[in-house]
């Protein structure tokens, strides 16, 4: 009903604009007055970190999308190398799976079939299983040996965007913490940090507050029939959480690619007018991302390009170009998402998709 949708058309958009606070009631509980983190009662000590010698990160959709970000923030903070995959592959990709690996296991719903069974597996195998969850008693979240627990609130609508956004949260903590028990990130690092990830929850609200353009840039792209999301490194992940979301809910083709592959295939798709939404937030990978962008133009691409605020030298390469606040790399996912969000939603609403309940598809899938 409209009263559930709290004023709002959608659940979607209802959702998009929850962000600001999912993210704040998933961070600052983990986050004590002394600046350090706890991770609620999770028992990880510096003696089980040494010890173990892979971690697996395994999910499905969404879920595994903010997987992928984590895997890159593992990497980078605690140096324990991080192999993912999405749950339906998992169990038959002869898993190398022992007592040292940390499994983790993200699901908004705690009920995805396949989730589950790669969970099952993985603690038959001897693993100990984390479970990043949004809802408080699932399958996933009792069946884990530690739960996460992202604090989105109940999501509606089958796309996901605040259980995307608090995962992404909840993965830069646990990075943050095992960097810190593994001792490769210094207190200084992992200070300066901390801090930008305060800061996200009033970002993502100040790029809410502003929607005119990317509303407008919406409305120029419901006759697509293709539309190609590029971006490197965290931006790639992004890209991929980008076009998942567009074509769930507006039914356009998409397509994300790392914007280094790009020539080596995908380039062959790109037309006069094909609109190209480019993410270039990253700064070690900024001018290497603006020759792609160059690339695609000069076979006629249209770009839409995902930068952040003082990054105006891109308007020499890009059409259109949406700003986001300034934070450190390495976070600015929760941030890059938004537009990506919005502009599905006002694509999806503009070509009339049933935009809480897009065809085909569920909130939770509970078959294999
Ligand atoms: C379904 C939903 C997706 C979700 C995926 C994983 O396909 O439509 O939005 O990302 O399942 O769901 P989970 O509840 O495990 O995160």
């Amino acid at each position: 009903s409209q009263a559930e949708k709290g004023g709002y058309d959608h659940f979607m958009i209802k959702e998009i604009f929850e962000q600001p606070k999912a993210l704040r009631d998933t961070i600052s509980p983990r986050i004590t007055k002394d600046g350090s983190i706890k991770l609620d009662n999770i028992n990880i000590t510096k003696e089980y970190i040494k010890n173990i010698n892979k971690i697996y990160i395994v999910a499905c959709g969404t879920a595994y999308h903010a997987g992928i970000v984590g895997k890159s923030l593992i990497e980078k903070y605690a140096k324990i190398p991080v192999l993912t995959d999405v749950a339906s592959e998992f169990r038959y990709n002869n898993p190398f799976i022992d007592e040292k690996t940390l499994m983790i296991v993200v699901s908004q719903s705690g009920e995805t079939a396949d989730t589950l069974a790669a969970l099952r597996l993985a603690k038959e195998k001897g693993a100990r299983t984390l479970a990043l969850c949004n809802v408080v008693g699932s399958s996933i979240a009792r069946e884990a040996d530690d739960v996460f627990y992202t604090w989105a609130g109940p999501e509606i609508a089958v796309a996901s965007t605040k259980a995307y956004t608090t995962q992404v949260a909840a993965f830069i903590i646990i990075a943050l913490y095992l960097g810190k028990l593994n001792e490769n990130i210094s207190d200084s690092e992992y200070n300066t940090i901390l801090k930008e990830v305060i800061k996200l929850p009033e970002k993502v609200d100040y790029i809410l507050n502003d929607i005119f353009k990317v509303k407008d840039i919406a409305s120029n792209m419901m006759n697509q029939d293709d539309i190609f999301f590029i971006g490197r490194g965290i931006d790639y992940n992004v890209a991929m959480e980008g076009s998942l979301k567009l074509k769930e809910v507006s039914y356009i083709h998409s397509e994300a690619m790392a914007a280094g592959e790009l020539k080596h295939g995908t380039l062959a798709l790109i037309e006069e007018g094909t609109p190209v939404i480019a993410l270039a937030t990253q700064d070690n990978l900024y001018d290497k991302m603006i020759s792609n962008i160059r690339e695609v133009k000069a076979r006629g691409g249209y770009i839409i390009a995902v930068s952040k605020e003082g990054n105006t030298s891109i308007e020499k390469s890009a059409d259109k170009v949406i700003y986001i606040p300034d934070t450190m790399d390495d976070i600015i996912g929760i941030l890059s998402i938004i537009p990506l969000q919005l502009i599905s939603y006002y694509v999806a609403l503009g070509k009339n998709c049933d935009v809480d309940k897009p065809r085909n598809l569920a909130k939770s899938v509970t078959v294999e």
